[in-house]
């Protein structure tokens, strides 16, 4: 039996990274964060400016074309989202072949891929025009697909997109309106929505943008390349993390069960944990939750929300913000915190949450797809392994 440490050390440098916690895997341009001093940035921009002052379309326009638009350039990109924003009526079939109560992300990466079917004719990925065409198309239909699939999920007559209303006021509309009747829509719920598309824009080289780069580097397009990061998005570890905090606190359910499972939270010995708390890159505070945490307080003002699973939330925040075990460990609401609160009192239903994450993502997935393009040589994503298996016991005759 060959010794595998000696292996190794025949290999030259060769690190182990687990999780990639310490490798970088690309140069990039696009996201800035310093999980420190709580700072994110698209592109320079810092996040609080583009949540507070710019609309999502404006991000998406900010990621995809390296800069802010003009007024011209502003009102051109909206209408060409709204004209693309319209899906292959070939692709209806899709919906309906799939079963009842199908989950809305897995139709949403299979409509993704599907799309590669009906707007395939033109694909020339080493073509700029070509490309930024896909991007733009990729941005305008996903929040049809997603809200045809919740429909369709549900044996609900699906809602075209209605040409007089904005990208994130649309969705909303094809969401939950009823074909030719009125919805009323407060301009409140539009931003709250808008702005955790904005949030949710770019996050450098976290699990689903890191999937479709390494799609990317093997030269597939961006059909590809956003179908597998949805599948990367798709588990509570990243996507589903803010349908974990509702869940967590509707199973909390009122304010004398806090206690109880803050205890909970902080026993070694139990696997319970918080959800909606700590971060990975943010050890101060995440930027993304205190604009949310804001939304959430203006939001509270017009519309009805859940008032219980509300005190339930603010108790939570209460102690975790002054107990030792979180201070010590620099345990913070992030944003899932705030925006699973902020979609549920939007009635926007648990299993679309993630789905939300998606839409808002989209431009970020997709700038970082232009990036890698761009770079004049592409290296295929193919990291090692350290092999832990036996070696060289084939029986010998
Ligand atoms: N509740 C209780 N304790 C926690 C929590 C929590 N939510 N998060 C971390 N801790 C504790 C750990 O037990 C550990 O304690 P120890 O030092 O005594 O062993 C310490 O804090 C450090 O935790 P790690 O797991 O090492 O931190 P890491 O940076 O690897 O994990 C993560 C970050 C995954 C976000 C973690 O904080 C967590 O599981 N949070 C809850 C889930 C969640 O909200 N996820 C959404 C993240 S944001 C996003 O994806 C957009």
């Amino acid at each position: 039996v060959v010794d595998i440490s000696t292996f190794y050390q025949d290999t030259g440098m060769f690190t182990f990274d687990r999780g990639y916690t310490s490798t970088a895997s690309c140069r990039s341009r696009i996201t800035f964060i310093d999980g420190d001093k709580g700072q994110l940035m698209y592109r320079g921009y810092d996040i609080s400016y583009l949540a507070q002052e710019r609309t999502f379309l404006d991000v998406a326009y900010l990621l995809l074309n390296k800069e802010l638009p003009t007024i011209e350039q502003r009102v051109d990109f909206c209408l060409e989202m709204k004209k693309r924003s319209f899906i292959h009526e070939g692709m209806k079939k899709l919906f309906d072949a799939f079963p009842d109560n199908a989950h809305p992300m897995a139709i949403l990466s299979a409509g993704v891929s599907a799309l590669s079917t009906f707007y395939f004719e033109h694909i020339d990925i080493d073509n700029p025009d070509e490309y930024m065409e896909m991007a733009k198309r990729i941005v305008a239909k996903i929040p049809t697909i997603a809200a045809f699939s919740y429909r369709s999920s549900l044996g609900l007559p699906i809602i075209y997109p209605d040409l007089d209303r904005g990208f994130t006021e649309n969705f909303l509309y094809m969401l939950r309106g009823y074909p030719h009747k009125h919805i009323d829509l407060k301009p409140i719920e539009i931003k709250a929505l808008d702005t955790i598309f904005t949030l949710h824009a770019d996050h450098e080289q976290n699990a689903s943008t890191t999937t479709v780069r390494n799609v990317a580097s093997t030269h597939a397009h961006p059909y590809a390349a956003i179908s597998a990061g949805i599948g990367a998005l798709w588990g509570r570890a990243h996507g589903g993390a803010n349908e974990s905090v509702i869940r967590q606190l509707e199973m909390i359910g009122s304010v004398d069960r806090v206690d109880e499972f803050i205890k909970r939270a902080k026993d070694k010995d139990d696997p319970f944990r918080l959800m909606g708390f700590g971060h990975r890159v943010y050890k101060n505070f995440d930027p993304r939750a205190n604009i949310l945490k804001k939304i959430r307080t203006e939001l509270m003002k017009e519309i009805e929300i859940d008032s219980k699973l509300v005190e339930v939330a603010n108790r939570i925040e209460e102690i975790a913000l002054t107990d030792d075990y979180f201070i010590s460990r620099k345990l913070y609401p992030n944003i899932d915190f705030y925006s699973g609160l902020i979609l549920q009192a939007l009635k926007i239903p648990k299993e679309m949450f993630a789905v939300i994450f998606v839409i808002g993502r989209t431009p970020g997935w997709i700038s970082q797809w232009i990036e890698l393009k761009e770079q004049p040589t592409i290296k295929i994503a193919r990291p090692r392994q350290l092999y832990l298996g036996p070696v060289d016991i084939t029986p010998k005759h």
